[in-house]
C-alpha cells in the first residue's frame, strides 16, 4: 500500500429492489484493494437517499435533507478521484444516480472519474459514456478506460467473481492506472494552485 493513496469514492449507482449493482462494487472494490496504490469508501446510494426536489440555486438544503446532504459532501470532499459504477436504464444512467451528482458542484471539480459499467448486450456503455458530457459540465474529468459487463446477470459467479476474469481484471488494472496517475496529478495541482471554475 502507498504511503499517500489516492482515495476514491466508489459510488453505487442504483438503488432498485433485487439490483445487480453491489455485486459489481464489491468486485471492482477487492480489485483496487489488489492494485494498492488506492484507498476506497464504498458509496451506496440506497444509503444516502437526496429528493428530486433541489434546493434553490447557491442555497443549502433544508434542515430534513441537510444531515444525509453534508455526509454525502463531506465524503466527496475528502475524495480524491471517483468510480462511479452504473447500469443502464433505457440507455441512460439511473435517475437517482444522476439526482444524486446533481446535488453537488465544487465536490466534484478537479477530480477524476472512472466509469465502470453494467447492462445488457451494451454493457451500460451508453450510460457511461452519457456521463462523460456530465463530468465534464462539472469540470471533472473522466478517465478513458472503463470496465464494462455485457449481460452481467449471467457474467458473474454465485460468489461475485466474474466468470471469465482475465480480461475484467485488465481494465480494472487500466482503468486504475489512469485514475491513479490523474489523481495524484489533480490533487497537486490543487493543493498549488486552486482551481477557478
Ligand atoms: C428500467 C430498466 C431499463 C433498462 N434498460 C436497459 C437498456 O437500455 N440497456 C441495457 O443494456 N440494459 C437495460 N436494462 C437492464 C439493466 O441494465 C440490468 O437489469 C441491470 O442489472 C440493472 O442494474 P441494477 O440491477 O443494479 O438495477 C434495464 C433495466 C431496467 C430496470
Amino acid at each position: 500500500m502507498s504511503d499517500n493513496p489516492i482515495k476514491i469514492a466508489l459510488i453505487i449507482g442504483s438503488v432498485r429492489g433485487g439490483r445487480f449493482g453491489p455485486v459489481v462494487a464489491k468486485w471492482f472494490a477487492g480489485q483496487a484493494e489488489r492494485h494498492g496504490a488506492v484507498e476506497v469508501d464504498v458509496i451506496d446510494l440506497a444509503d444516502y437517499p437526496l429528493p428530486l426536489e433541489m434546493a434553490p440555486y447557491g442555497e443549502l438544503p433544508p434542515p430534513e435533507v441537510g444531515a444525509v446532504w453534508a455526509k454525502l459532501s463531506a465524503k466527496f470532499t475528502a475524495a480524491d478521484a471517483f468510480i462511479v459504477v452504473t447500469p443502464e436504464y433505457n440507455h441512460a444512467p439511473p435517475a437517482v444516480l444522476k439526482n444524486t451528482i446533481d446535488w453537488f458542484k465544487n465536490e466534484w471539480v478537479a477530480k477524476p472519474v472512472g466509469l465502470v459499467s453494467y447492462g445488457g448486450v451494451g454493457g451500460g456503455l451508453r450510460a457511461a459514456e452519457s456521463l462523460r458530457l456530465v463530468f465534464a459540465e462539472l469540470h471533472a474529468t473522466t478517465v478513458r478506460d472503463t470496465v464494462s459487463f455485457h449481460n452481467s446477470w449471467g457474467d458473474f459467479h454465485k460468489d461475485g467473481a466474474p466468470s471469465s476474469p482475465e480480461g475484467s481484471e485488465a481494465a480494472a488494472k487500466s482503468l486504475l492506472d489512469q485514475l491513479v496517475w490523474w489523481g495524484e496529478a489533480l490533487r497537486d495541482a490543487r493543493e498549488k494552485r486552486p482551481y477557478s471554475s
